[in-house]
């Protein structure tokens, strides 16, 4: 293979625990279910009607990722987590919009690790439904950062690869 021996290395990894991590994968999803639940009702102000919209349809994207991941998890022999992350909430809406594009930054790097993690381990059709996720969750990132008038934040860490920069 072509991977860099030290990206080899960090992709060493058990069926096990890409279960175990998987299931983190899940908490994060039902955190988020419930946070685009809630957020998307409670957004009020004319100037956030129609992120209060996108993030309605966020919440049933986050559903389809959570039967995708419990699928998943099912196959590798392991029971599906059945507890959330915590959920933060706020009455300003900015801060909502800002927990949501700081857990959507989170799920998008454990995403590009995990699809590493499934192909050092063959599992390349779970790659690909993990990579159906990340196309969505970009998205996601996409949506809170236009709604918030900000840049989409550049979330490759030491783990990720570097992102080419824009000319
Ligand atoms: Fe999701
Ligand atoms: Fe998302």
């Amino acid at each position: 293979m072509a991977e860099p021996q030290s990206a080899a290395k960090e992709d060493a990894i058990s069926r096990d625990r890409l279960a175990e991590l998987l299931n983190e994968d899940l908490s994060r999803e039902y955190q988020a279910i419930i946070a685009y639940v809630v957020y998307s009702q409670v957004l009020s102000g004319a100037q956030y009607m129609g992120i209060a919209a996108q993030l309605e349809i966020h919440a049933k994207q986050e559903l389809d990722h959570a039967l995708i991941l419990a699928r998943q998890i099912d196959y590798l022999g392991k029971m599906p987590a059945v507890t959330p992350k915590p959920v933060r909430t706020s009455k300003n809406p900015e801060d909502m919009l800002r927990y949501d594009l700081d857990n959507e930054n989170e799920t998008v790097r454990n995403y590009r690790d995990r699809i590493r993690q499934c192909e050092a381990l063959g599992e390349y059709a779970m790659a690909e439904q993990i990579r159906q996720i990340l196309m969505q969750e970009q998205d996601h990132q996409i949506d809170l950062a236009t709604a918030l008038g900000i840049e989409v934040p550049d979330v490759s860490g030491p783990q990720g690869r570097p992102r080419p920069k824009r000319s």
